[in-house]
């Protein structure tokens, strides 16, 4: 039987064993110094999954001692063949344990095998891409004009240790995300996931050890945020810390940094428009908006959750939304049939009902969804219905503030000009997507919109080699692409004279 049969048929998990979960320091897995433990659940049924060791600023500390020992030891020394090989394999072992990572996923924070399963085109893109890169840093040689003779050139040189700071939404990709560069350049990482989803990290660490990465290089301390993520951030000896996860916490990290002017990437949230002209091939729109935004419960920094759509085709497409919306199967994510599973926590299902109750107080009209999911099997979960909200305008705070759940605050539009401003006026400028088959309309929106994504007939298309990132308060520093290795390099000139 497989790991999910198992789970389907009620059984356990083979990552959860029973015993409290630890966490990897210096190669070594070890209680929290602290000894506490804090537990993770399955947002689906509210089962308590494992207690797991919380950290706090004291491991914290040891494991950037660790990782710092790792950096000047001989991680240092180790040559790109030897990185890369470290990559290939990390990816062949998360190949073989797919499936039970995936199941990790979903237990522990809710999305619906249909999606974690398939994520693993992209897991192992990411590893197999962040190996190729290993081998592919290098600086340049640059003429100069000094009198003498002077030769100059530059080395790429690893930053150093990297606190890498994850959120919940996607664990097993988000720690590829961040593990795979700092390996790719030589870098050690100290990686805190977050506390409503630590068990996937807590594997990946796992595989590092099985693979062969050296004791330190990555380590992996769970905990929540205003403790072991807030002293990570702080940190004296951390060279760079490389943050996914609300504006709030990012701009905390940006002051925390100051203390050492420590480097800083963000990938914040988002409110991303989806524009949908009346010429758009409707039969791909309506599921590509919906899922642009149902997909993963709306859990999704770059959902693209606020819908224009020109006017003379709102209301039948908005309803057209609506209904496929409401055909999706709501559910436990383990089941097979599941397309929208439940929301990551009690607090997110406050935080999400809470929107629909001031949507409905703005004079926005729920066409689906709109309030919590109660019934057969679903009670103790944190299930929100796809929701579309009509008559949604710009000024509304569902029309301005990331939601993070299942949530289309859809607004008509009527001419372009008037459209590319509207969804310019918003703090964010993580994703956006474009409705169209006017092959014009698609360059001159491409250009205008201030989004670090513009997805034209698509909607958050992803690729280990395209840069990810985003504008305005969406963060800065990208994701995947040759920029993303970057991040985890310095830039050392040298001159040597030679006349
Ligand atoms: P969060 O930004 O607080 O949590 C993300 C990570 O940061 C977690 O590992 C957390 O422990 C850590 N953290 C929290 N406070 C910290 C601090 N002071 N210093 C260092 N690290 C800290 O997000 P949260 O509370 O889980 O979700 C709240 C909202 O944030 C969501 O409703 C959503 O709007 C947004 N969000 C956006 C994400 C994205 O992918 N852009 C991901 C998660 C949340
Ligand atoms: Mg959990």
């Amino acid at each position: 039987m497989t790991v999910i049969q198992t789970l389907q048929q009620g059984g356990r998990h083979p990552f959860l064993d029973g015993k409290p979960k630890r966490m990897l320091i210096g190669g070594k897995w070890l209680e929290a110094a602290s000894g506490k433990t804090f537990e993770t659940i399955n947002p689906a049924t509210g089962e308590v999954l494992a207690q797991v060791a919380e950290g706090d600023k004291e491991d914290i500390d040891r494991a950037v001692a660790a990782a710092r020992a790792a950096f000047t030891g001989p991680w240092s020394r180790a040559t790109p063949y030897e990185r890369q090989a470290l990559l290939l394999k990390l990816a062949e072992l998360v190949e073989r344990d797919f499936e039970e990572l995936t199941a990790l996923d979903t237990l522990d924070m809710g999305a619906p095998l249909s999606r974690t399963r398939n994520n693993r085109a992209r897991a192992l893109g990411m590893l197999r891409y962040y190996a190729g890169q290993a081998t592919s840093i290098h600086g340049e040689t640059i003429p100069n004009s000094l009198p003498g003779e002077h030769v100059s050139f530059t080395l790429k040189e690893p930053v150093g240790v990297v606190g890498a700071i994850i959120p919940w939404n996607g664990p097993l990709t988000a720690t590829i995300w961040k593990i795979g560069p700092a390996l790719a350049t030589g870098c050690t990482v100290v990686l805190k996931p977050a506390e409503e989803a630590p068990l996937t990290p807590l594997r990946i660490a796992e595989l590092c050890m099985e693979a062969g990465v050296p004791a330190g290089v990555v380590n992996v301390v769970p905990g929540y945020g205003e403790t072991a993520g807030a002293a990570l951030a702080a940190h004296p000896d951390v060279d760079k810390v490389a943050f996914t996860g609300s504006c709030g916490t990012g701009q905390a990290i940006v002051r925390a940094s100051a203390g050492n002017l420590k480097r800083v990437s963000l990938e914040l949230g988002g409110k991303s428009p989806d524009i949908v002209f009346a010429d758009a091939h409707l039969e791909s729109a309506v599921p590509g908006a919906a899922m642009a935004v149902f997909a993963n419960s709306g859990q999704i920094c770059s959902a693209g959750t606020r819908l224009f759509v020109e006017k003379r085709v709102y209301d039948e497409f908005v309803g057209r939304v609506a209904e496929f919306g409401k055909a999706l199967k709501v559910g436990d994510g383990l089941r097979d049939e599941t397309q929208v599973g439940p929301l990551v926590s009690a607090q997110q299902l406050d935080r999400v009902t809470g929107y629909l109750a001031i949507g409905r107080q703005e004079g926005a009209r729920p066409l689906s969804g709109g309030e919590r999911l109660t019934g057969e099997g679903l009670d103790k979960g944190y299930f929100v219905p796809p929701t579309v909200f009509a008559d949604v305008n710009d000024s509304m705070r569902i029309a301005q503030e990331e939601i993070f759940g299942p949530v289309i605050s859809a607004i008509p539009f009527t001419d372009i000009e008037e459209v590319i401003a509207r969804s310019n006026a918003t703090t964010f400028g993580l994703g956006s997507g474009v409705w169209t088959r006017d092959v014009s309309k698609a360059h001159k929106l491409a250009r205008a919109i201030r989004a670090g994504s513009v997805w034209v007939n698509c909607y958050q298309a992803m690729d280990p080699a395209v840069p990810f990132g985003g504008y305005k308060m969406s963060g800065y520093g990208r994701e995947s692409g040759m920029q993303h290795v970057e991040e985890y390099l310095n830039v050392k000139a040298v001159w040597i004279r030679t006349g």
